[in-house]
């Protein structure tokens, strides 16, 4: 595909909703050098808003004097004058996001785009009534938007090539990793594959083959270990599909196939057993241990994000 012709920095970027994928996405937009525009209804959000961005840049290790180039407002016709782009990061309501957009098409000019950060509702629904539906399309963030270097960007039927293509650019210049899903399916890629394997991992659990804590241990310390430098199809082709098929032909009759969430997760959340918050889930936590994990996590993803950006600007690319 060949790149359209588009300004790489100095851009107008609009953000509807300030919470936490939102704030996320005005400061990578920030760090790659757009002004960027949040509109966030919540008063308490707003006035929070300079504070989670600079413990982004602490994070980060980044001078937070670009923090600057994000505005708050109360309003959304400020939030988005002249924008390049709109990403919208509202509540995961469709009537909601259909309204959004329709307030959006109204103060925008006809070329800007509409991407939704939704995880799960199709872009082609959120942009159904709208006068121009090809300038509609869905970016995939995944949390935290500004450490994890992935983003889904889902064309729907109605989705115009070139934005697909303007989509891609900016976010690749903003040292994003865009790919292209070209069918708005439910899950798009992602959160299929993640959920495949969630559906399996529950399923053991129930059986009595291994605890929760040994599936955690299962995946980090074995395939996991691997996957952030080797996917699960050049994984294939690096063992042979003669082996893949092999192991299929096993394998598949055992897995999991109960339809509908499995009974033994529905029973963790009819009886209030939440995760993290309530102190118990698939695996019981003392706040310290759930605090750990998120520290954990926080870490590893910020150090992979310093050193990704390291790699990309001694190979002189524009991070
Ligand atoms: N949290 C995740 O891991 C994750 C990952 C990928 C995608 N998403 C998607 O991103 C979107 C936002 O999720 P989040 O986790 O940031 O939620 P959030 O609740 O943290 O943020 C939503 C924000 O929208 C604001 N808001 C409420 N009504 C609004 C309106 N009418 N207009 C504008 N803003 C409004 C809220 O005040 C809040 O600050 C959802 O569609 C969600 O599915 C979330």
């Amino acid at each position: 595909m060949q790149e359209p012709k588009q300004r790489k920095a100095g851009q107008k970027i609009g953000i509807v909703g300030g919470g936490l994928m939102g704030h996320g996405i005005a400061y990578l937009f920030a760090a790659a050098g757009h002004n960027v525009g949040v509109f966030e209804p919540a008063a308490e959000l707003r006035a929070s808003l300079p504070q989670r961005l600079r413990a982004i840049a602490d994070l980060l290790d980044d001078d937070p004097a670009f923090i600057g180039r994000i505005a708050a407002h109360d309003a959304l016709a400020p939030a988005l004058q002249d924008a390049a782009f709109v990403f919208e990061a509202a509540p995961e309501k469709l009537p909601l996001k259909q309204q959004i957009f329709a307030e959006i098409e109204q103060l925008v000019a006809p070329d800007t785009i509409l991407a939704s950060n939704s995880s799960a509702i199709p872009s082609t629904e959120i942009g159904r009534h709208l006068a121009h539906r090809e300038r509609v399309i869905g970016t995939h963030f995944w949390n935290p938007p500004h450490l994890v270097p992935l983003v889904e960007v889902v064309q729907n039927e109605k989705t115009g090539d070139d934005v697909v293509r303007r989509t891609m650019a900016l976010l690749r210049d903003a040292g994003k990793t865009p790919v292209h899903v070209r069918r708005d399916v439910p899950g798009f890629v992602g959160n299929r594959l993640q959920h495949a394997m969630k559906r399996e991992a529950i399923a053991l659990v129930a059986a009595g083959v291994c605890d929760a804590e040994t599936v955690d241990i299962v995946v980090r310390e074995g395939f996991g270990a691997r996957t952030a430098v080797l996917g699960p199809m050049e994984q294939s082709d690096l063992v042979g599909l003669n082996l893949t098929l092999d192991i299929a032909e096993v394998l598949y009759a055992h897995l999991d196939r109960t339809p509908g969430p499995h009974p033994f997760l529905r029973d963790k959340v009819d009886s209030g057993k939440l995760g993290m918050k309530t102190g118990e889930g698939l695996r019981t936590w003392t706040p310290e241990a759930a605090e750990a994990v998120r520290e954990r996590l926080s870490r590893f993803l910020a150090e992979q994000a310093k050193a990704r950006r390291k790699n990309a600007a001694s190979a002189g690319r524009a991070v």
